[in-house]
């Protein structure tokens, strides 16, 4: 398999051939993921949730995304590796700098991701692309975010609101950003962010007309504790292994079968 790059995904997104995003937290799983030919791992901090075991991502360290990082690094060769930067690591330029050196330096990542569009994000954004650290933006319902919204709410409903994401989408672009993940909005707000931007905008709760779906790897296999978020989906029920579960995903993808209209917001 041809090494998935950053311009590559450009390219993807030229060409009409969407974009397969997952997260992995350890070196076995991004082994499935690579298998699989999953265009993108995600080292999430939803790792403060899942593996964690915290109610949101705001607990999770730089020192810990690093460690996590470098796990699933060990587990990819064709797969792009994305990282997040956690809660605060983005409080200014120099933090975002020294976090983007860190996840690719000692992690081995090949892009970070940032949430939001605030002003001192939009200069990290531009600070860590002129220093040629790729930057994947992440907009909408940003979980860093969740005590500012009050709840991990849907984004985007009012019109206002909607208009504000696209405008925040624009910006993240025009500062350098190479992708854009969105989340939690509704599905025509989805489609309309995807239209407006050059750049991949890869969906998670954002309807099935993005550039490309993001899931966490747990939530899609249904080992998630709780209740199954009404935007993901279990690729592991009627079929009997991790590995045939993430290429089902990646299939659904790729045909635009996954996600459905059931699993978007309206
Ligand atoms: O942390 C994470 O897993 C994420 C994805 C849900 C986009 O940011
Ligand atoms: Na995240």
């Amino acid at each position: 398999r041809k090494p998935v790059t950053v311009p590559g995904l450009r390219a993807m997104k030229s060409a009409g051939q969407r974009i397969v995003m997952l997260t992995a937290y350890d070196a076995s799983f991004a082994a499935q993921l690579e298998a699989a030919g999953v265009d993108v791992a995600l080292v999430g901090d939803s790792l403060g949730m899942v593996v964690q075991g915290h109610k949101s991502t705001l607990p999770v360290t730089l020192d810990q995304m690093v460690y996590h990082t470098a796990l699933v690094a060990r587990g990819l060769s064709a797969t792009l590796l994305v990282a997040d930067l956690p809660f605060m690591a983005d409080r200014d330029v120099a933090h975002a700098l020294e976090a983007g050196a860190r996840l690719l330096g000692e992690g081995g990542a090949a892009m970070v991701k940032i949430e939001g569009a605030a002003p001192h994000i939009l200069e990290a954004i531009a600070a860590l692309t002129a220093r040629a650290v790729p930057v994947c933006a992440h907009l909408g319902l940003t979980p860093q975010s969740v005590h500012k919204f009050g709840g991990f709410r849907i984004q985007g409903r009012a019109r206002d609101a909607a208009d504000q994401l696209v405008e925040e989408a624009l910006a993240v672009q025009a500062a350098g950003a190479q992708l854009v993940v969105i989340e939690g909005v509704p599905s025509s707000l989805g489609a309309r962010i995807t239209g407006s931007l050059d750049i991949p905008v890869i969906g998670i709760g954002a309807g099935p007309d993005c550039d490309g779906q993001v899931l966490v790897c747990y939530d899609m296999l249904g080992i998630t504790p709780g209740k199954r978020p009404k935007f993901s989906k279990d690729f592991l029920a009627g079929r009997d292994s991790v590995a045939a579960a993430i290429a089902a995903y990646a299939d659904e993808v790729r045909r635009g079968v996954f996600p459905a209209a059931e699993h978007g917001f309206a």
